[in-house]
């Protein structure tokens, strides 16, 4: 059971001040009848018509959340809150994170319960490039970005081509084709430096959308959802 409004938001129909609107001003039913409260619990095989146009609950679901620190990317975790923790109004939906970002890494992270896409995006056949905003301690060196570019090898596997941006500032950007486990803080280990703040702002054809706060999420677009399918 969803509370009908949020439901509705979740689904593009609108803000879920919007769709509250819509739903006091007698616009949608549930299985034949008018509802005209917000709070009013829908199955999630209910009918319901907006506007004449049956509205159809999407089997599968796409969020992009801005992780903040300290919630660990998993669906269970006897210890920590996990990013799951973050996601309400989608509880009976088995979502699950797409790849892993560590405790402390912020920004761009994909929950769904589309198995297959995301094993897809995941597939190390498939390079999709991942986007980090880097702040590191240590001393920057022109050699980087060939470094980087190069392969940097690391103890149980050389990197794939990688791309280093300085920023100057001790600040960089770095994108990677693979996810591996602390992947980029070990990258900079390599060149000397110790990463002090990561944040994923793109991955594949998506970018964190600059209007979510830490800890917010969003529904994926349905042209998110094909560029991503796409990739
Ligand atoms: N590389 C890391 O070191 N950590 C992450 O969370 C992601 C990439």
């Amino acid at each position: 059971m969803i509370r009908l409004d949020k439901m509705l938001a979740h689904m593009g129909y609108g803000s879920r001040k919007e769709v509250k609107e819509l739903i006091r001003k007698g616009y949608v039913s549930v299985d034949g009848e008018i509802i005209y409260s917000d709070d009013y619990k829908v199955k999630e095989d209910s009918e319901i018509i907006i506007f004449d146009e049956v509205v159809k609950y999407d089997e599968f679901v796409y969020l992009m959340l801005n992780k903040p620190d300290g919630y660990i990317s998993a669906t269970f975790d006897n210890n920590m809150p996990t990013v799951l923790d973050l996601i309400n109004g989608y509880e009976s939906r088995n979502l699950f994170p797409v790849g892993r970002l560590d405790i402390d890494t912020y920004g761009l992270l994909i929950l769904t319960n589309d198995g297959k896409l995301a094993h897809k995006l995941l597939s190390p056949k498939n390079h999709v490039n991942k986007k980090y905003y880097v702040k590191y301690d240590g001393k920057y060196n022109d050699k980087f970005i060939e470094i980087f570019k190069k392969g940097i090898p690391l103890e149980d596997f050389t990197c794939k081509p990688a791309e280093f941006v300085n920023l100057g500032n001790n600040e960089a950007y770095i994108t990677i084709s693979e996810g591996k486990f602390h992947q980029i803080k070990r990258m900079m280990e390599y060149v000397g430096c110790n990463v002090t703040y990561l944040e994923r702002i793109e991955f594949g054809p998506l970018k964190l959308d600059s209007n979510l706060k830490r800890k917010e999420f969003r529904p994926l677009t349905k042209e998110e959802i094909e560029l991503l399918k796409a990739e």
